[in-house]
């Protein structure tokens, strides 16, 4: 028996899993795998190039014991970086841009990380802009590094040296696509390069945001400032041209909407249990959107980024999602609930009188109630059946109880049951249904609610 563990969590960097894509990718005839970056210490692909980056700067002497390391990330490579100074000894400092997730942020800092919050929508070359302040800062510092990850060619060279050939020996040598969302470029280029010299048929697809100019730039070879404008998804997609794309490795860029990326990056976590982040819906999406191309006989490798835990303020969260109209057509009772100032359910007793039953209704200003005996629900009662009653009873009595009018239950339904499947519970004009929150709180939802969601 031998001791078996790691001399420090850099050692864990690399050797993911691939893991087959099944029910989000049943329109697809070929083979589809995911490259599961999460499983990296710091949940993303990013450790590879932050470690490679912060090592070749060591070797080259461009950073010293006691440095101060510098990056402007979006998160990730912040982490990795921070996993790789936590290790060595380094201070760091990171630049972001206030598009970013607060946990992506407030995770920076958990490391150890000094984090500066820039304005995302300024120029690179403005003095405020996340780059610039990178850049002006490692000036400053002395014995300190910027690692810029946009053109520092150790981030692609990260990739040929540890994804490309884990993906090549994982798939036999049988992949015949790979698709990458592209940001720096370090990971589909550097992949890219050494599959293709494995196999110069493998096609290269990159993953392209709207709003970002790599599309264009890679079919025209025109940079167009048109194509730039504020977009949602994260991760990928630039306004520059980072060093690390090699654009002549890459076949094909498909463009992603920002509300296909957050759907797919749903999909993923609810049908195949992969809680991943938002570029990981956006490639997936991309994919689908190309599958007239893929053939039975093609072995698709998607490359899954990062981890969903940073995105749950965000894609896993139904209020912001609704917010930017991606989940119109999926509205839940419990946003009705969430949205409603007052869905308290009043009671009446069986052995109330109708009288003491319209007064209730009177005071609290609603049309119908559930009725209950000794704690239980055994019926309901509602404005529309005491009219009745009133209209149709030669001998209607007032002081009567309740339990000879009352008619049956209101239907309890579960809170995430979707606005559109109430339909068949509320079948007559009047009638509510009874739902229970996490806290077992009762609440009614009437169908005049439902109308004032819609
Ligand atoms: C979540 C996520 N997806 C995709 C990418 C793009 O990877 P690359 O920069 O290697 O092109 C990044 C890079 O920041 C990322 O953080």
């Amino acid at each position: 028996m031998q001791l078996m563990y790691y001399n420090n969590i850099l050692e864990t960097i690399g050797n993911t899993p691939l893991v087959k894509l099944n029910a989000t990718v049943s329109s697809v005839k070929a083979t589809v795998l995911g490259k599961v970056e999460t499983f990296n210490p710091g949940h993303s692909i990013k450790d590879r190039m932050a470690l490679k980056m912060v090592e070749d700067a060591e070797k080259a002497g461009k950073i010293k014991p006691g440095g101060t390391i510098i990056e402007c990330t979006s998160g990730n490579t912040g982490m990795g970086i921070a996993l790789a100074a936590a290790v060595k000894g380094y201070k760091c400092i990171f630049t972001t841009n206030d598009k970013q997730s607060k946990e992506k942020v407030d995770l920076l800092r958990a490391v150890g990380g000094e984090v500066i919050v820039c304005p995302t929508n300024v120029t690179p070359d403005d003095p405020r802009s996340y780059y610039s302040v990178a850049e002006k800062l490692s000036k400053e510092i002395p014995n300190s590094f910027w690692c810029n990850q946009y053109d520092n060619l150790s981030n692609r060279q990260a990739h040929y040296e540890s994804t490309g050939p884990e993906i090549w020996t994982q798939t036999e040598g049988k992949i015949t696509h790979l698709v990458v969302g592209v940001g720096t470029g370090g990971t589909i280029s550097g992949t890219a390069k050494y599959l293709k010299e494995q196999n110069p048929d493998i096609k290269i697809w990159g993953i392209d945001t709207y709003g970002s100019v790599f599309k264009k730039y890679h079919e025209t070879g025109e940079f167009d400032e048109k194509e730039i404008y504020p977009y949602i998804t994260e991760g990928i997609g630039e306004d520059i041209l980072p060093k690390n794309v090699d654009f002549t490795l890459i076949d094909h860029f498909e463009k992603v909407s920002d509300k296909d990326g957050a759907m797919a990056a749903r999909d993923l976590a609810c049908r195949e249990g992969l809680l991943l982040g938002y570029s990981a819906g956006s490639a997936l999406a991309g994919v689908i959107q190309m599958k007239e191309q893929l053939t039975e006989d093609d072995l698709v490798v998607i490359i899954f980024h990062d981890h969903g835990s940073r995105y749950v303020g965000k894609i896993y969260n139904d209020d912001w999602m609704r917010d930017r109209g991606f989940l119109d057509t999926e509205l839940k009772i419990y946003n009705l609930i969430n949205q409603k100032s007052n869905t308290e359910l009043y009671e009446v007793e069986s052995s109330h009188s109708i009288e003491e039953c319209l007064q209730l209704m009177k005071n609290k200003d609603i049309s119908q109630a559930p009725v209950t005996k000794e704690g239980k629900i055994v019926g309901s009662i509602s404005l529309t059946r005491i009219l009745a009653y009133l209209l149709e009873e030669p001998n209607k009595d007032m002081t009567g109880s309740v339990e000879h009018i009352m008619e049956s239950p209101f239907p309890i339904v579960d809170i995430n049951t979707s606005i559109k499947d109430l339909n068949k519970y509320i079948e007559k004009e009047g009638q509510a249904v009874v739902v229970y929150d996490n806290l077992s709180q009762a609440h009614i939802v009437t169908q005049y609610d439902i109308i004032q969601s819609l």
